[in-house]
């Protein structure tokens, strides 16, 4: 008990803080309304439809259409358009008794119509404005499309690289995912958060709680973690976005030490509510109500009521709380304080978003027409993407590439559409997308650019009919392999140098594309085995939606650019950091792997009692006998076309008490030969602690930029709350003793300092 209030405490005061006083008329217009609903139309709000459409407008089931003149249904998601919106609406308000408004949803998860990087890409560019900037474009298309909702941030901290949705979070990190989360929520509701403003969204959190912490990185699994690993690892970007005022809050799939998420009243009620002083409404994850059964949970009377009582507000698909909540009003298992609370927050969100005012917000066709994909979002995206490209490996000067000459331009995805705007692509159309190929034609016309496939992305028959089956569009070549191979490398002998474009196919990223090995598919590594036999200069450009396990790649490619799947101006960002127009700066936020059998792989671990140092032959010591503990890259990392030098970090006082802001400096220097950009990094070990301590944790960062030859020296604040943590009784406190400040360019190369933390 004492544990749960002493972590309540900490976590509440930042809540109380933030909380801003609501409209005083919100209440009573509220009151009113729910003083004339019955228990059904309360019901009804708490039910989210799944509505899809084609050109003629919405296609609504004679189910969903009678529902929602009867009041019985509170959203709709998977429609957008001012025309399929406005059919549905005029219904709700024309054809129910109370005339109550819907709500309108979608997955608008990297951008709606323009399309940005997956957001494992986005926050490979640690620019917080930019991917600020990616949200509100997304919320200004959205909006014009007549959406109200989007089920976006998802920040789920993520350390398993074989889980597919690692591609939609911000990587591994709990410093980093808090910022990037806030900067989501400001993007999507606006930087005043007020929602009545007809070109800001309604964010939803998601997917709460630690659902990228499924074991073994399969789908859907199941979560065990201690509350101490929760609290300081993976709740700070839920609590981030909570402070930053997010209007939803989605439930996860997953269960958590024995209780699945949406019948979780721990941390439904307790801890976000309760404790985190959240005011808004969750919905469940699709059928997460439903799926308790197969949780073993109950009927599905029963799992019903467990998720009301456990706090959970709006039903996705499912129509669990349709089918039963009326009855177990009746037995009591549920109470109408209850259905009440729950219909209260939907109304409120509605309320919120000024849906009672104007149901249409302003929707046009003319507004859409002049919104989505206008060339500022378009020259925004391709600016964006480009910070999102990370350099893992550049030698021999291979790139950047010659814009004279010839390429051979080699690989499945190099002429990939479909790909690059990824997975979760909201209602981006992929035929407006840039691929590689595209790129570098229109960057480098007298460039001779010679292609040949090469290799399929993947050849195993299974996969290709699974990933197909669910709107992908994988063409198997039907050449033998080796013919394909023995092709490329024809084009490849003939050209002054290879760009090699491989990786995954956006399909194998995403939901429910968890896999288990990831190395590159299908017989793409013996196709870069083939080219390297050429000799010729040979760049890898991966596209791929985790980090990939590439120990030949990297030992064997001259170059290496990490593009993810980088949106609409994908092929063209590409090109600009190939052929030196733009400088990359970006740096992973997932560490990769050398070998899948080293996942979960992350750098603020904590140490073992035998930390392997490095000798050889010492046999008794925290380590594998195949394969080393280092990853491939590590997080944080990411080369530049120049490069910088970082001096050693001074601090403004050897000891600091309690209360005590420390301030560190250090000099980065340009010493490389263009201008760029750098992460420079700041993290923190705490040496000795009641319970063990991460070797780093990262405690703040700055992208700054620096001509040729050009030194800065940065700044940074380590306020009190940066030493703190939750201990062993989940009280958040900084433990007096020694502490390590390590900066540098990514969380391995670093230089330290040394403080110490006085108790007084
Ligand atoms: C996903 C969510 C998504 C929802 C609605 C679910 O399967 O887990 O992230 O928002 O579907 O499409």
């Amino acid at each position: 008990m004492k544990r749960i209030i002493l972590a309540a405490l900490a976590f509440t005061l930042t809540a109380q803080a933030q909380q801003k006083p609501g409209d005083p008329k919100m209440k009573p217009y509220i009151d009113g309304l729910m003083a004339r609903m019955t228990p059904e139309e309360k019901i009804g709000q708490l039910n989210l439809v799944s509505v899809g459409f084609d050109v003629t407008g919405p296609v609504v089931s004679k189910d969903v259409d009678a529902n929602i003149r009867k009041g019985l249904v509170g959203g709709v998601f998977n429609t957008y358009t001012p025309i399929a919106v406005r059919k549905l609406q005029e219904m709700a308000l024309k054809e129910s008794r109370l005339h109550i408004p819907l709500m309108f949803g979608y997955d608008v998860i990297h951008g709606h119509r323009t399309i940005f990087p997956i957001p494992l890409g986005l926050s490979a560019s640690w620019d917080l404005k930019a991917i600020e900037q990616s949200a509100r474009i997304a919320a200004e298309e959205s909006t014009a499309d007549g959406l109200d909702w989007v089920f976006s941030p998802m920040v789920d901290i993520a350390r398993d690289a074989r889980w597919g949705r690692i591609s939609e979070g911000a990587g591994e990190d709990p410093y980093l995912g808090s910022q990037i989360a806030r900067a989501m929520v400001r993007g999507y509701q606006g930087p005043t958060n007020d929602l009545t403003n007809s070109t800001s969204v309604m964010a939803c959190l998601k997917h709460f709680a630690l659902y990228g912490a499924a074991e073994a990185g399969r789908d859907y699994n199941t979560t065990d973690m201690s509350r101490q690993r929760m609290y300081n690892e993976y709740m700070p970007p839920y609590k981030a976005a909570i402070d930053a005022g997010v209007g939803s809050v989605m439930s996860s799939f997953n269960d958590i030490n024995g209780t699945p998420a949406t019948a979780n009243k721990w941390l439904m009620t307790d801890l976000l509510r309760k404790q985190w002083g959240y005011q808004g409404f969750v919905v469940t994850d699709y059928t997460a109500i439903n799926e308790m059964m197969e949780h073993g949970l109950g009927t599905e009377t029963q799992v019903s009521a467990l998720a009301l009582n456990a706090g959970i507000d709006q039903d996705m698909v499912g129509e669990v709380f349709l089918k039963h909540a009326a009855e177990n009003l009746k037995s009591g298992a549920v109470s109408k304080a209850q259905l009440d609370a729950a219909c209260r927050r939907i109304l409120e969100a509605k309320y919120k978003l000024g849906l009672f005012q104007d149901p249409y917000r302003k929707v046009s066709q003319e507004r859409a027409a002049s919104t989505l994909m206008k060339p500022e979002f378009i020259a925004a995206a391709r600016d964006i993407a480009r910070k999102s490209l990370v350099l893992l490996k550049n030698e021999r000067s291979a790139l950047p590439l010659k814009k004279t000459g010839s390429i051979a331009l080699i690989g499945p995805l190099a002429n990939r559409q479909r790909d690059v705007i990824g997975s979760w692509s909201g209602a981006g159309d992929w035929k407006q997308a840039v691929s590689v190929e595209q790129g570098l034609r229109a960057a480098a016309p007298s460039l001779k650019i010679t292609y040949a496939k090469g290799a399929n992305i993947a050849d195993d028959a299974q996969m290709l009919e699974r990933l197909n089956a669910h709107g992908g569009d994988l063409d198997l070549d039907k050449r033998a392999s080796e013919d394909m191979i023995r092709e490329a490398v024809q084009v490849a002998q003939a050209a002054d140098v290879v760009v090699a474009v491989v990786g995954e196919s956006q399909g194998m990223t995403g939901e429910a594309a968890s896999r288990a090995d990831i190395g590159l598919p299908g017989q793409q590594l013996a196709l870069l085995k083939a080219l390297k036999a050429t000799g010729k200069p040979l760049v890898l450009v991966l596209m791929n939606g985790r980090p990939l396990a590439l120990p030949w790649e990297n030992q064997n490619a001259d170059a290496i650019l990490e593009t993810w799947f980088a949106g609409t101006q994908a092929g063209n960002a590409i090109a600009d950091v190939l052929f030196g127009d733009y400088n990359p700066s970006g740096k992973i936020t997932a560490t990769f792997p050398v070998a899948v059998g080293q996942v979960p792989i992350y750098y603020n671990h904590k140490n073992t009692g035998r930390p392997y140092a490095g000798v050889k032959l010492d046999k008794y010591k925290s380590r594998y006998l195949d394969v080393p503990n280092e990853p491939l890259y590590p997080f944080g990392f990411g080369l530049s076309y120049t490069t910088f030098t970082y001096g050693k970090p001074t601090l403004s006082k050897a000891t600091i008490g309690p209360a005590e802001t420390l301030t560190v400096s250090v000099t980065v220097q340009n010493t490389g030969s263009a201008d760029g950009e750098e992460v420079a990094q700041l993290y923190l070990r705490d040496m000795v602690g009641s319970s063990s301590r991460p070797v780093s944790e990262l405690k703040g960062f700055q992208k700054i930029m620096l001509k040729k030859g050009e030194s800065k020296t940065l700044t940074f604040r380590l306020a009190p709350d940066a030493l703190k943590f939750y201990n062993n009784d989940l009280k958040f406190a900084a433990e007096p003793g020694d502490f390590q400040v390590l900066v540098g360019g990514n969380s391995r190369d670093v230089q330290m300092a040394a403080f110490r933390l006085a108790a007084q």
